[in-house]
């Protein structure tokens, strides 16, 4: 190989001599002693220097996390499996008939319930919500707070749009918390201290020992049949998972993969602590709706990649940008250009790539379907969003 590159450097000697050697105009110059100087490599080492090397540099760099991930199931086993609960519901079939299809007995009033959430931004989402839950929630808790958990001030979303939520008011206990804005701390320490300030918010609400307690985020919105069910049966398991339908960008995009962290609680005083992790083995099935990163503008999407606790996932700057965030929420793929996190090489595999588009908006919150016009990007075939 030297010796090659030294005879095809003499040989470029001999041959440019004159065209190097002359005086030309600078640039005629400086191209010409460039061609000259690449003539002298061998093409295989050109190839390694300019091609292979930076490329694979650039490929761990960008690519480092996914290759974590894609070796998960070499550090990471799989959590236990959760014990599935078959849920039935149909509107034809009585309480007791319901209750008892599901191993429990009905009881002979229904458990008061509290919904309790902490409020970002997402008002389209808390109002869907609401009116879904409406007719058998006893009292709406909610508490936001002047800081994202990533530290970053925010304005109290929920006070400013407050008149839109006149339909809850006299069900509604609301308390704002300010923010320890403490940079460079572990996001999820401003998410324990928010969700600690809310267990006390729920006391001033007046829950009771054997209450229902749903503790969800905003965007997990039990199924109304799910809740009447699990207040007016008896024997129910003390902490409940609910399986969601989990879905992104709007209900054009459902995931396979399941939803668990909303659970429903059977309050206990001094035991139940609201939290958003595993906490039980029971999970009810298809009890309702994940949408995650349902926004309505771009500008959200961005506020949302910049406040969540996973902020190490915005790894390049451009991941920012508005362009490529609409034409990923167009495609269905992943706005953090992430892998799956699976346990099996075999589920990485087959859930890589672009969640396929969705035709049905059958059993959809029914306050999202009675005003669809207000609400067309959520629904399939609207993925264009509102730049501002
Ligand atoms: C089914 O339920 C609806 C509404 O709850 C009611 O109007 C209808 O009469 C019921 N039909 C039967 C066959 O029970
Ligand atoms: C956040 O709220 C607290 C308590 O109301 C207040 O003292 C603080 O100045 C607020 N911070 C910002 C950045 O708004």
């Amino acid at each position: 190989m030297i010796s090659g590159g030294y005879y095809t450097w003499k040989k470029c000697d001999d041959k440019c001599a004159d065209v190097c050697g002359q005086q030309a105009s600078p640039t005629l110059l400086s191209m010409s002693s460039v061609r000259c100087f690449l003539q002298g490599l061998d093409l295989r080492s050109i190839f390694f220097l300019f091609l292979v090397i930076p490329s694979g540099v650039f490929f761990i760099y960008s690519h480092g996390q996914k290759i974590t991930y894609f070796l998960r199931p070499l550090w990471q086993s799989p959590p236990k499996p959760f014990i599935p609960i078959t849920h039935y519901y149909n509107e034809n079939v009585s309480m007791p008939a319901l209750c008892k299809l599901h191993g429990w007995g009905v009881r002979e009033f229904p458990r008061r319930v509290y919904d309790a959430v902490l409020f970002s931004n997402e008002v389209d989402m808390l109002t869907i919500r609401w009116k879904e839950l409406y007719p058998y929630i006893t009292q709406f808790v909610l508490l936001e707070s002047n800081s994202t958990f990533t530290a970053l001030p925010k304005p109290l979303n929920f006070d400013i749009n407050r008149d839109k939520f006149k339909f809850v008011e006299p069900r509604l206990t609301y308390g704002k918390i300010g923010g320890r804005f403490r940079r460079g701390e572990n996001p999820f320490i401003e998410e324990a201290y928010q969700r600690l300030a809310l267990d006390q918010l729920l006391q001033v609400a007046g829950i009771e020992d054997d209450d229902l307690l749903i503790m969800s985020d905003v965007d997990e919105i039990p199924s109304r049949h799910t809740i009447d069910l699990l207040r007016w049966c008896d024997d129910i398991p003390p902490v409940l998972h609910l399986q969601l339908r989990n879905y992104l960008y709007s209900f054009e995009f459902e995931h396979r993969d399941l939803s668990w962290r909303a659970s429903v609680h059977r309050y206990k005083r001094g035991t139940t602590k609201y939290a958003h992790y595993r906490q039980s083995d029971y999970l009810l099935s298809d009890s309702g709706w994940h949408c995650s990163f349902c926004f309505r503008r771009i500008s959200d999407f961005i506020f949302k990649m910049k406040a969540y606790s996973h902020t190490d996932r915005v790894r390049f700057s451009h991941f920012l940008k508005p362009k490529r965030i609409q034409d990923i929420i167009c495609k269905g793929a992943d706005l953090y250009d992430m892998l799956p996190e699976e346990y099996t090489f075999r589920d990485i595999i087959g859930r890589m790539g672009p969640i396929p588009h969705s035709f049905s908006a059958v059993h959809l919150p029914w306050y999202l379907l009675e005003n669809a016009d207000k609400y067309k990007y959520l629904l399939p075939g609207n993925c264009v969003r509102e730049r501002s």
